[in-house]
């Protein structure tokens, strides 16, 4: 007994010692002398550690029960202060994580800080669009600037560690958490990866506005079959490679700290248990060195995938490479059995051990635990008026104006203007999916940002319209945590309200879509319509004969063919964010021109789901530009295999014009470039931004190749009457792609190269490698 007090006596001599004396002070760009001395002082703790406690630093629980002043009597509290939790996620409020921390620094023996990580996915309390509403506005500088703002918010909050990126390519609608990603294209997808990495983390993760990023869902979590979530994956590698890999590795190039493994199984294992994905490609040929965690449960949920019992998966998992356990436990609770049975090794709890425990070091809480607890900061830094005017912007340049007859849009501010619809009204809707840091009340509803951008210039005349859906259970689901819109009248008597205030009205808008919860996780739907209610108001409002405005608002692409077809302006909103009423007003009457583009196309309808711009042309592609249906060939009988909008859609208050494209040369010598250059002329009646993009077109190959891949874009702002030149460096390098050997190569011979307004550009000259 006098022995083993002695020896924690000592233990702790040795770690406060390296705990107050470790230089991380240096910044990470100090290479490798930097990893090393971070290396050496892991290792020593190490030394240090019980297997409980190595197994403590692989487990992060959700924070559950934890209230401010009342951390110590938690149910976690004292799992802390046995050393048995390596962080917690989703716990909100800079004292509250103080208090937590504390109990791990103070109490717990070796007193190892805690990570606190949260998901803070477009902002923290100052919200932006959502991720596919960020992705359309194609300005990778400014999507950067939404990640180090939200960095800057959550670390004066105390959060260390966000889970995002989420970079899953996804071409099927129905998925819900299409919602949360860039869309379906490979290299939007990974620009925006590397300008999110790159936001949250800065040059220097000691610096105490920056946090960890984690890319997730590793990999492939948007390609679920059926767009149902959670569903199997299964894919060839070659498309893998080609088509969904690259934003992952992409993140991973711009040094992101650390990557969540996905829910869904490749090649018939799942991610959580893969060695392929998270050893073999992820650290051997990418070189990625931080650390792993699991999604929510995802270990446990091999059980269910039919990998083994909890003692089994959990094995599977850590022997794949996970070194973190989210929620689930399995770590905690049967390493150690393993261990003994001689069914994982002590080398390989030490490997993820020490992958924490870098993270903690490069992020400087040794240094000092309460580095992101910085009371003073959470209140100058948070949701402040800087903030705010900048959300307001970028929800703005996040829309995409679909439809524009007689250029209806912009609006004036003058006469009556009726905004109807269930979503005119709903402050805490507008921030949209994956919203936990936001305070919901606090976003600005439609109402109250077009009443404020429009002032006493005209008069605003309200009704709700409809509810949700018809059905009230289907309403209950897709209006949850605290999202609520009232069901308090009936449909009828709602749409009597709205014909009245609609007869009144010079120009109706209609405030109508999805709500926040009709996408994200677990939002999958087998109908791409806008609710049938809503459908039917937005009929009785057209027949009033009025003007009619759609604001739609959604997180997925919508089949909206009727709407198209029927109702003279389309603005695309998403889910602007906290200043969502104001953004959505700034861009009706003109005060900014929307030059959005869309990162996902829309289809005509679920039946042509998966739908997008890069697929192969097939050995029997029909042959009519018109897309009449050919007997033989690959079309449908019903349908044209054109989409609503094609992928990069979007229309400005004015028009642009493009020269035909030029080329430096029509022959790429290998490993060089050439340069392709298009005059760009708005030839309308309005300042516009315009997302001028390169797609190129690889004509013989020795695998088949898609028929269009999009290789760079610029936005570019244009003055009305003038001409801009864009010139693309097209390189060796953007020939590139996997071929049935899984090199990356380019192969000589003809290749075309479009430069157009949008992914259907016909616009095309041709050059030779
Ligand atoms: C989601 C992740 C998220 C995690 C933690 C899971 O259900 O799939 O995207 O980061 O929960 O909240």
């Amino acid at each position: 007994m006098k022995f083993n007090s002695f020896r924690l006596f000592i233990a702790l001599v040795i770690v406060s010692f390296l705990v107050t004396n470790c230089e991380s002070k240096q910044s990470l760009d100090n290479g490798d002398n930097a990893n090393l001395a971070i290396d050496q002082k892991v290792d020593s703790i190490i030394n240090l550690m019980t297997l409980q406690e190595k197994l403590g630093q692989l487990n992060l629980p959700s924070s559950g029960d934890i209230t401010t002043g009342q951390a110590k009597s938690s149910n976690i509290a004292k799992n802390i202060e046995q050393g048995k939790v390596g962080g917690l996620f989703n716990i909100k409020g800079v004292e509250k994580i103080r208090e937590v921390q504390r109990i791990a620094v103070e109490n717990s023996r070796l007193k190892i800080p805690l990570l606190f990580g949260m998901d803070v996915i477009h902002g923290y309390e100052t919200t932006f669009p959502i991720p596919l509403g960020l992705a359309a506005s194609w300005d990778t500088e400014m999507i950067k600037k939404t990640a180090q703002m939200a960095a800057k918010e959550a670390s004066a909050d105390g959060i260390n560690w966000t889970y995002s990126p989420m970079v899953d390519i996804s071409r099927d609608p129905r998925w819900g958490r299409i919602s949360e990603g860039s869309g379906e294209d490979v290299y939007l997808g990974s620009a925006i990866a590397k300008a999110m990495v790159e936001g949250y983390q800065g040059t220097d993760l000691t610096h105490p506005e920056t946090i960890l990023a984690c890319v997730k869902h590793f990999a492939l979590y948007g390609a679920a079959e059926a767009g149902r979530d959670y569903n199997t994956v299964d894919m060839s590698r070659i498309r893998m490679f080609n088509e969904y890999l690259p934003p992952y590795k992409a993140a991973v190039d711009a040094g992101v700290a650390s990557v969540m493994a996905s829910f869904n199984e490749i090649d018939g294992v799942p991610a959580t248990g893969n060695r392929w994905l998270l050893t073999e490609l992820l650290r051997d040929q990418w070189g990625f060195n931080g650390f792993v965690v699991s999604d929510y449960t995802g270990i446990n949920e091999m059980i269910a995938h039919g990998m083994g019992d909890l003692q089994a998966v959990s094995a599977l998992a850590l022997h794949a490479g996970t070194d973190m356990d989210m929620v689930g436990e399995g770590f905690l609770t049967t390493l150690e059995k393993s261990l003994n049975e001689g069914k994982i090794s002590i080398d390989e709890i030490n490997l993820a051990v020490k992958r924490i425990l870098k993270a903690k070091y490069q992020l400087g809480l040794f240094e000092d635990p309460y580095k992101y607890c910085n009371l003073q900061r959470a209140e100058n830094d948070v949701f402040t008026y800087e903030n705010r005017v900048f959300s307001r912007q970028v929800g703005a340049e996040s829309m995409v104006l679909l439809k524009n007859e007689n250029n209806l849009l912009p609006l004036k501010k003058q006469g009556t203007i009726a905004l109807i619809g269930p979503l005119s009204n709903t402050p805490v809707n507008m921030a949209g999916t994956w919203s936990v840091a936001t305070n919901q009340g606090q976003s600005i509803s439609f109402l109250d940002g077009l009443k404020t951008v429009v002032g006493n210039n005209a008069n605003i005349l309200h009704a709700q319209g409809s509810n949700v859906d018809y059905d009230s259970q289907y309403q209950a689901h897709v209006t949850m945590f605290g999202k609520e819109i009232a069901r308090t009248k009936s449909d009828k008597e709602l749409l009597a309200e709205a014909i009245e205030v609609a007869k009144k009205a010079d120009v109706i808008i209609a405030a109508i879509g999805e709500t926040a919860e009709l996408s994200g996780e677990s939002s999958s739907v087998t109908n791409l319509q806008i609710p049938q209610t809503q459908k039917d108001l937005l009929k009785e409002l057209l027949k009033t004969g009025k003007p009619v405005v759609l604001t739609l608002f959604t997180g997925r692409p919508l089949a909206i063919t009727f709407e198209n077809e029927n109702v003279p302006a389309i603005l695309n909103v998403w889910f602007p964010g906290s200043m969502a009423g104001l953004s959505i007003s700034d861009v009706l009457f003109g005060d900014v021109n929307p030059s959005g583009k869309l990162p996902a196309t829309f289809p005509m309808n679920v039946g042509q789901v998966p739908i997008f711009y890069n697929h192969k042309n097939t050995g029997r592609p029909i042959s009519n530009k018109e897309g009449k249906f050919e007997k033989f060939r690959s079309n449908y009988l019903d349908v044209r295999n054109e989409p609503l909008y094609p992928f990069g859609y979007g229309l400005s208050y004015t028009t642009f014009n493009y020269s035909k494209v030029k080329l430096s040369s029509n022959e790429m010598p290998n490993n060089g470039s050439i340069t392709v250059s298009v005059d760009v002329t708005n030839t309308g009646n309005f300042d516009g931004k315009e997302v001028v993009q390169l797609y190129i077109r690889d004509v013989v190959g020795s695998v088949t190749r898609p028929v269009k891949e999009l290789k760079g874009f610029k936005k570019v702002l244009i003055k009305k009457g003038e001409t801009t030149t864009v010139t693309f460096n097209l390189t060796y390098e953007d020939l590139k792609f996997y071929d049935y050997n899984l090199d990356f190569v380019a192969e000589p011979g003809d290749f075309q190269v479009f430069v157009g307004t949008d992914s259907s550009t016909e616009n095309m000259a041709e050059f030779k490698l």
